[in-house]
C-alpha cells in the first residue's frame, strides 16, 4: 500500500545539505541532486520511487533531474514524478528545482527526436502534462544535433523561457565549440545559460580535457555532473560479480561488457583507497567531484533509499591531499 500521507521533515534544510551558487545566477543548488533516468520508470515499483523522492527531499535534495524519455518506458519517470507531485510534493513546489530535457529519441516520426523547435516545444508541453506542473525550472537541450541549425534549437529554449514554461535554459553534452555558440546566442537574448550538464567522474575526464569546465565557469554557467558514479561502476556494487538487482543485471544502460578485468582492477584499487580514507567508494567518488570548485552539483542515480543515505555522507567527506589526487589519477590512468 502506497502511503499518500506525507509531510516534509521540518529539519530538511538543517540536516547537512550544502547549497552551491550556480554560475553567475541567483540560484543555489544542492551539492547532491537526484536523477530519474533509471529506477523511476513504470518497470520500477512506484512505492520505492515515492520513498526515494521523499527521503531525498527530507534531506535537502531539492533538485530532481528528469528528461522526456526517462523510464523505461519513455515518459514514465515523468509520470511517476507527476503522481508524487499530485499526492505529496505539490505544497513544496516552490522549494523544488525541477529540470527536464528533450533531444533524444522520444516518439515515432521525424518530430520526436533531435533538435528542432517543433520537437523541443511539443516535448516540453508533454513533459509538463506528465509531471503535472505548470513550469520546469530548467529546460535543457539534451544533446547537440549537428543536423539542426543551433540557432533554431537555442531559440526554442529562449521561447520556452519567454513563455513561462521554463524559468531557465540549459544545455547537455554539447562539444565546447558548440557550447560557445549556444552561450553567446542565449546571452544575447537575455536568457543566460544556467547549467551545462555533462558526464564527469573519476573514470571520465572529458569535461576537464575538452575545456568544458573552464568554459562554463568563464561564461557564468553552472556545471552539473551526471553519472558521477559511472552508473554504479565507481561503487562497491560489482566487486564480487553482478548482483541480480543491479543496473547491469536488469538490462539498464550499463552493459556487462563494461566490467572488464582492467576496469574491475582499477575499481578494487580505488575501493582500497576509499577504505583507507574511512569511506565507501561511492562517497569517495562523489567527494572527488565535489572537491572541484567548478562543479556546482552532482546528479546521483539511486535504486534504494539506502544508496541515497550512503551518498549523502559525502557531505562529511574529508578533502583530498595532492598525493591522494595523484594516486587516483595513476590508478585510473593505469
Ligand atoms: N544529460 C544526459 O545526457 C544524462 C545522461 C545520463 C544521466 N543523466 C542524469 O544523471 C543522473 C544520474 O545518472 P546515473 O544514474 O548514471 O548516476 P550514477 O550515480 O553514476 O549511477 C547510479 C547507480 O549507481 C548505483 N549506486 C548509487 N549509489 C550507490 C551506493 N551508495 N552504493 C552502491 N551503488 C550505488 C546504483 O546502481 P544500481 O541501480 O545497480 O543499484 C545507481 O542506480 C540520471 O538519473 C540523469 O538524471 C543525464
Amino acid at each position: 500500500m502506497i502511503d499518500p500521507v506525507y509531510a516534509a521533515a521540518d529539519d530538511r534544510y538543517d540536516s547537512g545539505m550544502i547549497y552551491n551558487r550556480c554560475g553567475r545566477s541567483g540560484i543555489l543548488l544542492p551539492k547532491i541532486s537526484l536523477g530519474w533516468w533509471h529506477n523511476f520508470g513504470d518497470v520500477d515499483p512506484l512505492a520505492n520511487s515515492i520513498k526515494k523522492a521523499h527521503y531525498a527531499f527530507d534531506h535537502g535534495i531539492n533538485h530532481f533531474d528528469l528528461a522526456n524519455n526517462y523510464g523505461p518506458s519513455y515518459g514514465s519517470a515523468e509520470e511517476s514524478f507527476g503522481y508524487i507531485m499530485e499526492k505529496s510534493l505539490r505544497p513544496y513546489r516552490d522549494e523544488l528545482f525541477i529540470s527536464t530535457k528533450a533531444g533524444h529519441d522520444m516518439w515515432p516520426g521525424p518530430y520526436g527526436n533531435h533538435g528542432s523547435r517543433k520537437y523541443l516545444l511539443a516535448s516540453l508541453d508533454q513533459s509538463l502534462k506528465r509531471m503535472k506542473i505548470d513550469y520546469v525550472d530548467v529546460f535543457y537541450s539534451h544533446v547537440y544535433d549537428p543536423e539542426t541549425p543551433i540557432e533554431e534549437t537555442m531559440q526554442a529554449l529562449v521561447d520556452a523561457v519567454r513563455s513561462g514554461k521554463a524559468l531557465y535554459a540549459g544545455i547537455s553534452k554539447y562539444p565546447a565549440d558548440k557550447a560557445r555558440i549556444a552561450y553567446d546566442y542565449l546571452a544575447a537574448r537575455d536568457v543566460p545559460c544556467l547549467l551545462y550538464q555533462g558526464r564527469y567522474n573519476m573514470l571520465n575526464r572529458e569535461p576537464e580535457t575538452e575545456g568544458i569546465l573552464s568554459q562554463a565557469e568563464q561564461n557564468g554557467t553552472g556545471f552539473i555532473a551526471f553519472s558521477p558514479l559511472a552508473q554504479g561502476l565507481l561503487t562497491d556494487r560489482y566487486l564480487n560479480g553482478i548482483p541480480e538487482d543491479s543496473r547491469v543485471a536488469r538490462g539498464g544502460y550499463l552493459k556487462k561488457e563494461a566490467l572488464t578485468e582492467e576496469t574491475i582492477g582499477k575499481i578494487r584499487r580505488l575501493n582500497d583507497m576509499a577504505k583507507r580514507r574511512g569511506q565507501s567508494l561511492a562517497q569517495m567518488s562523489l567527494g572527488w567531484l565535489l572537491y572541484h570548485p567548478t562543479v556546482t552539483s552532482v546528479i546521483i542515480g539511486a535504486s534504494s533509499v539506502e544508496q541515497i543515505a550512503n551518498n549523502l555522507q559525502v557531505l562529511n567527506s574529508p578533502g583530498f591531499t595532492d598525493e591522494e589526487l595523484r594516486e587516483i589519477d595513476s590508478i585510473v590512468k593505469g
